[in-house]
């Protein structure tokens, strides 16, 4: 028998957090340390005391419900995503792993299920790429991972990351004192949507997911002489902007190359200064997205990346640097822990074993605890756009697969 689910009362919450949104930013836009993202968070946490949750924050501002188990001694088993959305996202992107296992925690209380382990449920702070430069902002503050030097980084209104994570409840001080080592939990799960084409052009109603890619953000940053776009010269001129265009050009290529696993690169910001149409752009930030399952592969792109800038764009007559702005780890899911969540998912539908090419909050859990992931398809493939779908059927049979393989977990890691 697989876990119930309530997919009439998944579908309201799912509705209701979408409400919770920006209304003057595209699609459905619920950015961290924003008024809509409190008074969303005060909702959740009122739908986890209703589920019989006892709810706090923690130093990073991570929203978390604890359900008792009957062993208070063994360590807790962890669920959980996030609920902040990128600019212009859609309603199920971390979204359904937070709704899907506080319906979770309502039928084991409707249902008197005890489990062995205490249930840590848990809605991340910030887990999008931010302001600040990096993602997985809450998880990376759990595991012990948001150093000084992130704290310090200020957003386009001189906000901190520290003063943000104090406004959102949390209480960066106690960062180092209340992170979570190897040992503090037992388990960590997630539910998430695919963000891909794979399950749905194939079929499959479930994705095991086997491991997940790690993310290294670079900056660029090319400084060539503002000067008049009408008396310059061409050949006289050190423009930023044709310079950083060239390394945009470059990584596409570097990351079309073929390596022994599949790689990804995206230029996805660009700021260029002063931005007028009459000015030779004098300054251009490019912010660069490296994405690969191993860690070799992502370190060969960075090589290439570092050659060509190096070379090329020094023949332009300009100056550049390259910072590293954050990096998380690429994550294998063992392979007890992949069967038994494919076996889980096979209780419930079609299932197909895949890796994620999106960044989780499972890569930060993955430095202190095993991790597992669960996929349901993304209609056409899309995320981070307000088109962003996934049938509620399908929703509700992942929460059903996660829910079965908590149970089966809870029993298992007592062996
Ligand atoms: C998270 O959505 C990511 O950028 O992969
Ligand atoms: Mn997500
Ligand atoms: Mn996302």
């Amino acid at each position: 028998m697989s876990f119930l689910v309530n997919e009439t009362r998944l579908q309201a919450d799912i509705e209701t957090l979408a409400t919770f949104v920006n209304p003057e930013l595209p699609g459905y836009t619920r950015r961290p340390f924003t008024p809509e993202y409190t008074r969303s968070r005060r909702w959740l946490q009122e739908q986890m005391e209703a589920a019989g949750l006892n709810t706090k924050y923690d130093a990073a501002a991570n929203l978390i419900g604890v359900r008792d188990g009957k062993n208070s001694k063994l360590q807790p088993i962890m669920i959980g995503s996030h609920t902040d959305s990128v600019v212009g996202g859609g309603r199920f992107d971390g979204i359904i792993g937070v709704l899907g296992a506080i319906e979770i925690a309502r039928q084991l209380e409707e249902q008197g299920i005890e489990l062995e382990h205490p249930l840590h449920i848990v809605d991340f702070t910030a887990e999008e790429a931010s302001e600040f430069g990096i993602s997985t902002i809450g998880s990376r503050g759990m595991v012990g991972a948001l150093h000084e030097s992130y704290l310090e980084r200020k957003n386009d209104d001189g906000l901190t990351l520290a003063d943000g994570l104090t406004r959102q409840g949390g209480n960066p001080d106690q960062l180092n004192e209340m992170a979570l080592t190897k040992g503090d939990i037992a388990l960590y799960l997630e539910l998430h949507i695919e963000q891909g084409p794979v399950l749905a052009e194939k079929g499959y109603e479930l994705g095991a997911v086997t491991g997940i890619v790690g993310i290294e953000r670079y900056r660029i940053t090319v400084t060539g002489q503002p000067n008049h776009a009408g008396t310059t010269p061409m050949n006289m001129r050190q423009d930023a902007l044709t310079a950083a265009s060239e390394s945009i050009l470059a990584i596409e290529s570097i990351a079309n190359e073929s390596y022994e696993v599949p790689v990804v690169g995206t230029v996805g910001r660009i700021f260029s200064e002063p931005n007028a149409a009459n000015i030779v752009p004098g300054e251009v930030r490019l912010e660069i997205g490296l994405r690969s399952i191993r860690k070799s592969a992502l370190q060969s792109m960075v090589q290439k990346m570092n050659d060509f800038v190096q070379g090329v764009l020094k023949k332009r007559d300009v100056d550049v640097t390259i910072e590293k702005i954050s990096e998380s780890e690429p994550v294998a899911v063992s392979p007890e822990i992949l069967n038994n969540i494919y076996d889980a998912c096979m209780k419930v539908g079609k299932t197909k074993k895949l890796p994620s090419g999106a960044g989780h909050d499972a890569n930060q859990l993955a430095s202190i605890a095993p991790v597992g992931m669960i996929f349901v398809p993304s209609k056409d493939g899309k995320s981070h756009c307000p088109e962003e779908w996934t049938d509620y059927e399908l929703v509700a049979k992942g929460v059903a697969a996660l829910g079965n393989a908590l149970l089966s977990f809870d029993r298992q890691l007592l062996k």
